[in-house]
């Protein structure tokens, strides 16, 4: 196919979304990234790290981003292509051009992927099928992160000794907070539930909605209850700048009443990590508002894998970025 002609989608080259792919994608996507998770330790380069050279990434991040942002980056960087980024403010979107052009713009520059964040959900497949090159989903309104999900999966195996089979059957993770808001809930239960975790997600009626419950998972109110009996604990960032009407994110969000009545029932503390059980670990997929969902004794503490999900995520992110240039011809 051209690469002006227009896409035939879904390609099983894009990963737009966890929900629906086949369980033997995600796990070679997870062995590859176990793979480059022990050269990225090792401090090495990947062999044949200049196989991807000449190749070109676009980072199109029209919603603001540190971890997948970068990580993507690294990750394109350690397979020998070059990247180049492309963000709302500073672009022609702030003049009105659509999400849409712009990706048709970049991709007409001759670019062999794009990695594609946006504020609302269905951009990332909306560009897939106006571009014919790979579109990678970095994150998507409420819908998806899909690569936060794989490293989360990668992380929590790793630190449960499981990362021979990806094996999480016996295992049950509870995701707390503001699920409804929350593209890396989804995105991690479907991942987890895949390799046979059993995961409930926790919080308030206005945060934690039953019908979440469709996902496939339970709906807990007390968190204290549910603690004692989870292997891993997923904590998220209550995210303001998605609550109606929306605020900014760096903004209190919720007076003081609030913020206090929140941390009361939903915050892992010092003490509430201190009731879980020996060996359970703290996830969070950052960034963190720390003080509110998390305290940062407990982010900082022995139990807490969230610097480790972090490296994780080039590890995956080299693995997607693989799986997408390797069917592009000169890969
Ligand atoms: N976890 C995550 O998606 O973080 P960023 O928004 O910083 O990319």
């Amino acid at each position: 196919m051209g690469r002006m002609a227009r896409a035939q989608t879904p390609r099983e080259n894009d990963l737009l979304q966890l929900r629906g792919l086949a369980v033997e994608d995600v796990r070679s996507i997870l062995v590859r990234g176990r793979e480059f998770l022990a050269e990225i330790d090792a401090g090495g380069r990947p062999p044949g790290a200049s196989r991807f050279a000449g190749r070109t990434v676009c980072n199109l991040f029209f919603e603001d981003s540190t971890r997948t942002r970068v990580s993507f980056t690294i990750a394109a960087r350690r397979l020998g292509a070059q990247t180049v980024d492309l963000a709302s403010a500073g672009s022609s979107v702030a003049k009105g051009e659509s999400l849409v052009d712009s990706a048709l713009t970049v991709e007409a520059m001759g670019v062999d992927a794009m990695v594609v964040r946006a504020k609302q959900a269905g951009v990332p497949h909306a560009i897939a099928e106006a571009v014919s090159i790979p579109v990678i989903n970095a994150g998507d309104g409420r819908h998806e992160h899909p690569t936060q999900g794989l490293l989360d999966a990668l992380a929590l195996a790793e630190a449960t000794g499981r990362l021979d089979a990806f094996d999480l059957s016996d295992l049950r993770v509870l995701i707390v907070g503001d699920i409804a808001n929350s593209r890396v809930a989804r995105s991690a239960a479907a991942c987890l539930s895949t390799f046979g975790a059993g995961v409930a997600f926790v919080g308030p009626p206005s945060l934690a909605p039953v019908s979440l419950g469709s996902l496939g998972c339970e709906v807990h109110r007390d968190l204290d209850a549910a603690l004692s009996g989870a292997d891993a604990v997923m904590m998220l960032r209550v995210q303001f700048e998605r609550h109606e009407p929306a605020v900014d994110a760096r903004e209190a969000g919720w007076n003081i009443a609030a913020r206090a009545a929140y941390r009361a029932a939903y915050a892992l503390t010092a003490e509430r990590a201190a009731q879980m059980r020996p060996g359970a670990v703290v996830m969070h997929p950052g960034p963190m508002n720390r003080g509110l969902e998390i305290d940062a004794a407990v982010a900082e503490g022995p139990r807490s894998i969230i610097r480790r999900q972090v490296t994780c995520g080039v590890a995956v992110r080299m693995a997607v970025l693989e799986r997408a240039l390797a069917s592009g011809g000169a890969g």
